[in-house]
């Protein structure tokens, strides 16, 4: 008997585990444009945008081709990365120490190599791009968040 509980117990837990890191990020409250994007006042709900326009091309990391409609989604999507990137220097790096701006900088650069990568159908630089990009993503965090 003590025995299943605790197997009950280890099973919830894993299955809060698995719930909480298969992302469960919010999505944003609405659809903003490029304009509404540079107008938002939390840096909350910019991120919830970042995660919903960056978290779908993660998966693309280590692909080894690309069709045309997964470039051209993959492109939208360093766009808007732009102008996340861009918001959160100039809005939001305010009262935080000089590394955030960094990482914020280093986004933006990164989201226009994304860009050139993915019109110039570089298989390599697009995937590459995508993962340093990630990795920017989880250095900020661990050192802001
Ligand atoms: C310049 C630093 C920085 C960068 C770069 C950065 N973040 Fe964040 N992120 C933060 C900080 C700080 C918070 C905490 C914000 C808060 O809760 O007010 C955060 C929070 C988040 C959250 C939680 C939002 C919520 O619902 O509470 C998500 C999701 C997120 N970031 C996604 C991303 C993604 C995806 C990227 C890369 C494309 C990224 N972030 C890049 C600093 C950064």
């Amino acid at each position: 008997m003590r025995m299943k509980n605790l197997t009950l117990a280890v099973a919830a837990g894993a299955f809060a585990v698995a719930v909480f890191t298969a992302g469960c990020v919010p999505k944003p409250k609405q659809d903003y444009s490029p304009e509404q994007v540079k107008e938002l006042d939390s840096l909350e709900e910019l991120m919830r945008v970042q995660a919903q326009t960056a978290d779908p091309q993660f998966n693309h990391i280590d692909q080894t081709a690309f069709t045309d409609v997964e470039y051209a989604s993959i492109a939208d999507a360093a766009r808007r990365l732009q102008v996340t990137s861009e918001t959160l220097r100039t809005r939001h790096s305010q009262n935080r120490p000089p590394s955030f701006t960094t990482y914020a900088t280093r986004l933006f650069e990164l989201s226009g190599e994304l860009l050139n990568a993915t019109q110039a159908k570089d298989v390599g630089k697009t995937s590459a791009t995508l993962s340093s990009i990630r990795d920017t993503c989880r250095t900020c965090h661990k050192e802001h968040r």
